[in-house]
């Protein structure tokens, strides 16, 4: 069993103002696809600005399953995959979350052999993997589906024109890992542009990969027959630091969020201006103060470069401190609205219908006893918890450990006052 696999919750102090500073770390999900795209290759690599959360050290077990030799300090991470052999990922860790997926793409093009089962990951919709899936098809691989359990094999991968009816993310990163070694060009047609894909594009290219166009809506990738060492810097983690944004928004002075890229969170910045938000960027800093009057304002989540979708529970929480009738609208995900009895609960004053939240403001929270139904919405907990009135214990807080580096130090060391506890 993953030693974290334990039950922990958050008390929260709420009130407290935010001054002085936290640097926002590697990006969660670049870091889950560059660490499985080093199966690609059996040469040496190194992954700079890791971050230290439990994902990560979940995909590090399930490396050295695999045989992979890997060291980790000080968010570097080398590793050597000279000796990896093509075992079955275990249901245990495949489960435990959704980037598993991407030891299907690394195997299958690496050593045109995967098995593993179903990736797990939040609850938040149906989370299908056929994108995925059919592509490895029509690049020639045969794949036998039985409760869950796939088992992939292919002669040998071919480049091909793959189009999605949707630009997943997953299922883009997948695609790449599975033809810089194919034989020929592939192109991914309406490939997701997040910039995470750029991100594991590069290091890939480091390798001497051939991928052209990642972080556009068609990108090319050119077979080569291996690759060698490769090295990257994983980017920030723009959830992360949109989450500290709507945090500072909410009780901070003189607050300032440092190794951020802006181009990467516009959407959020864009829309706190919008409630009148009082932030300033310069560079990769941005400084925030708490702002009175805060007016009601629309979200609506889709695709990057539009307002993330794990950005859309932490920002509800914001909502509720607006004047006026504000709305959440999700398109991307079926459940991401599971938050909003919490929510309730506290004070605020929220109708969920289907996949939108009308959110009426402002209302003074008030601490409670909450839950954590997923990563993001841990996120919401954390930022109503930090805002209300008294104690609030939000439950099953692994969900938010899972993307969020040492998040309660980072805040307590800015002002708060939350404290973590194994249950
Ligand atoms: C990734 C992120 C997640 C983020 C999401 C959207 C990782 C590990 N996770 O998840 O944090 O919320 O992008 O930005 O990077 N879909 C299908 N079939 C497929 C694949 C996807 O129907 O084969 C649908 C999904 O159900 C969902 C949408 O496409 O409705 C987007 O999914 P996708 O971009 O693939 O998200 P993930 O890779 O799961």
């Amino acid at each position: 069993m993953y030693k974290d696999d334990i039950m922990k919750k958050l008390i929260i102090e709420g009130g407290r103002e935010l001054s002085g500073s936290v640097r926002i770390g590697g990006a969660k999900n670049s870091a889950v696809a560059l660490i499985p795209a080093t199966i690609l290759t059996k040469g040496k690599c190194v992954i700079r600005n890791v971050p230290d959360i439990s994902d990560v050290k979940i995909l590090l077990e399930m490396m050295h399953e695999l045989g992979s030799k890997i060291t980790y300090k000080d968010e570097i991470l080398t590793v050597d995959n000279k000796n990896v052999e093509n075992v079955a990922i275990s249901e245990e860790y495949a489960s435990k979350i959704r980037a598993s997926y991407y030891f299907m793409g690394a195997l299958l093009g690496k050593f045109h052999h995967a098995e593993m089962s179903c990736p797990g990951g939040c609850v938040i919709g149906s989370r299908p993997i056929d994108f995925h899936i059919d592509a490895f098809k029509r690049m020639g691989a045969h794949i036998v589906e039985n409760g869950g359990n796939y088992k992939m094999d292919a002669a040998e991968l071919q480049g091909r024109d793959i189009f999605f009816d949707f630009p997943s993310v997953g299922a883009t990163i997948n695609v790449m890992f599975a033809a810089v070694l194919a034989k020929g060009k592939t192109r991914i047609i309406n490939a997701a542009r997040e910039p995470e894909i750029a991100n594991v594009a590069s290091f890939l290219n480091s390798m001497g990969a051939r991928i052209m166009g990642a972080g556009s809506g068609t990108i090319e990738i050119d077979g080569v027959k291996e690759l060698g060492n490769g090295e990257v810097d994983v980017i920030p983690d723009r959830i992360e630091a949109g989450t500290y944004l709507i945090i500072g928004a909410l009780l901070g002075r003189d607050f300032k969020i440092t190794d951020i890229v802006e181009e990467h969170i516009y959407s959020l910045i864009s829309k706190l201006k919008d409630a009148g938000c009082n932030l300033k960027v310069e560079g990769d800093v941005i400084t925030i103060n708490k702002t009175k009057n805060l007016k009601a304002v629309n979200i609506k989540t889709t695709v990057y470069p539009g307002f993330p979708t794990d950005l859309g529970q932490p920002m509800s929480t914001f909502l509720t401190q607006c004047e006026g009738e504000s709305s959440f609208e999700e398109t991307i995900y079926e459940n991401r609205l599971r938050h909003i009895p919490h929510l309730n609960n506290m004070g605020a004053d929220i109708k969920a219908f289907d996949k939108t939240a009308l959110i009426r403001g402002r209302t003074p929270l008030v601490g409670r006893k909450v839950k954590a139904t997923d990563l993001r919405a841990g996120a919401s907990m954390l930022v109503a918890g930090m805002i209300a009135d008294g104690t609030t214990i939000v439950y099953n807080i692994e969900h938010l450990l899972r993307g969020y580096e040492k998040i309660v130090d980072k805040l307590n060391n800015v002002g708060a006052n939350i404290r973590l506890i194994d249950e």
